[in-house]
């Protein structure tokens, strides 16, 4: 058995220790070849919420900030899946269409800013 898988996240192969997570993968191999400050390329995806870029924080299945798309199948927990070889990675970065929609109208009055 090898020491090592190819992974392709977003297209680009990286290659990382068998055995570990995904989202350790792409930590370890951020941490030493993105020597970019730009938040979004470090991002596994972008809050549905509000957009803003999410990346691992617990590494054991809690925290849910660690969802890729991985082989085709979108929210996955990045930290619980072990790397296989050829695996294909999708950072979620294109939330536009779950973006939270609603306007002061929606909310209910005691909530809103504008209480003219
Ligand atoms: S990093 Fe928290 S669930 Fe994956």
């Amino acid at each position: 058995m090898s020491d090592t898988v190819k992974i392709y996240v977003d297209e680009k192969m990286m290659e990382v220790p068998a055995g570990i997570s995904v989202a350790a993968a792409i930590l370890g191999h951020s941490h030493s070849h993105n020597h970019s400050n730009d938040q979004s390329r470090k991002a596994f995806h972008n809050n549905s919420m509000d957009a803003s870029p999410r990346a691992p924080y617990c590494l054991m299945g809690v925290c849910f900030e660690c969802m890729m798309e991985i082989d085709g199948e979108a929210n996955v927990q990045s930290c619980l899946v072990t790397v296989q070889d050829g695996m294909q990675v999708k950072r979620q970065l294109n939330t536009e269409a779950f973006h939270y929609k609603n306007t002061e109208d929606d909310l209910p009055e005691n909530r809103r800013t504008n209480n003219d």
